[in-house]
């Protein structure tokens, strides 16, 4: 098993005014244990990246398209994000697949993308709240994740993140116990279809994640760490969380 990761996901949010909080989480992380990434709004990347200069913090873009360049008004290339000093990137959250009707098959072309371009894709999977509550969490997202991942996944190039739509931004989190049911799946589905290499896919939680909830989810077998979304936001924040992991 590789290092654990947090990652941040600070969605539509961010100005230059808030790179003070990078600034701030480089000073507090200069030789983390774990892999921290940050992903700011596409409009940050480059100054992100261009302000952690050498310290080990990475960035990370929150979509790509599938194609390398051409005539997508609005949209960013894996390459272009590669280009502007992201090491990551988030495909198929749960707001783009709703937002923008983002289906398996466009998350699995983006994350190829990704890995084309030399990017780790962070590949989202999530179950709804009426979906939960009819029993079917668990084919929900293995049928997520046998289909959003493309076939050259590897532990290097990938990371999953469970997210239950009905824990994002609610401040509800699953029970250890579901939480501990999911991962085992999904770790047991990675392993049947892509051996061994797949015990080193880390297996991110994502959903209300806070710094007083951090280190319950962290002991839950089969996490690798979290993907943050509103406690990324500020450095006092998200370092508890980094913290927890450590
Ligand atoms: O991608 C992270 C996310 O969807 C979780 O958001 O605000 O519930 O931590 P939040």
């Amino acid at each position: 098993m590789g290092r654990k990761l947090v990652a941040g996901n600070w969605k539509m949010n961010g100005t230059n005014a808030d790179l003070k909080e990078i600034e701030a989480l480089g000073i507090a992380w200069a030789a983390p244990r774990v892999d921290i990434v940050v992903c700011p709004p596409a409009t940050l990347v480059s100054r992100m990246a261009f302000s952690l200069g050498g310290q080990p913090i990475r960035v990370g873009g929150q979509d790509c398209h599938a194609a390398a360049s051409g005539a997508h008004t609005g949209d960013i290339s894996a390459e272009m994000l590669k280009e502007a000093g992201a090491r990551y990137v988030i495909v198929g959250h749960s707001e783009r697949r709703a937002d923008h009707h983002e289906t398996d098959d466009m998350v699995r072309a983006k994350a190829e993308a990704a890995h084309k371009a030399g990017l780790t894709a962070i590949i989202c999977l999530g179950e709804s709240l009426d979906q939960r509550e009819a029993g079917e969490a668990l084919d929900v997202v293995s049928g997520q994740l046998a289909a959003s991942l493309p076939e050259g996944a590897t532990a290097a190039n990938t990371v999953v993140a469970y997210e239950p739509i009905w824990a994002i931004g609610t401040g509800k989190v699953p029970s250890t116990e579901q939480i501990a049911e999911l991962h085992g799946a999904l770790r047991a589905k990675l392993v049947e279809r892509f051996g061994e290499d797949a015990k080193g896919i880390r297996l991110l939680y994502g959903g209300s994640v806070k710094p007083d909830n951090a280190a319950e989810i962290f002991a839950v077998e089969n996490v690798d760490g979290a993907l943050v979304g509103g406690a990324s936001l500020k450095s006092t924040d998200f370092s508890p969380i980094i913290s927890a992991l450590e």
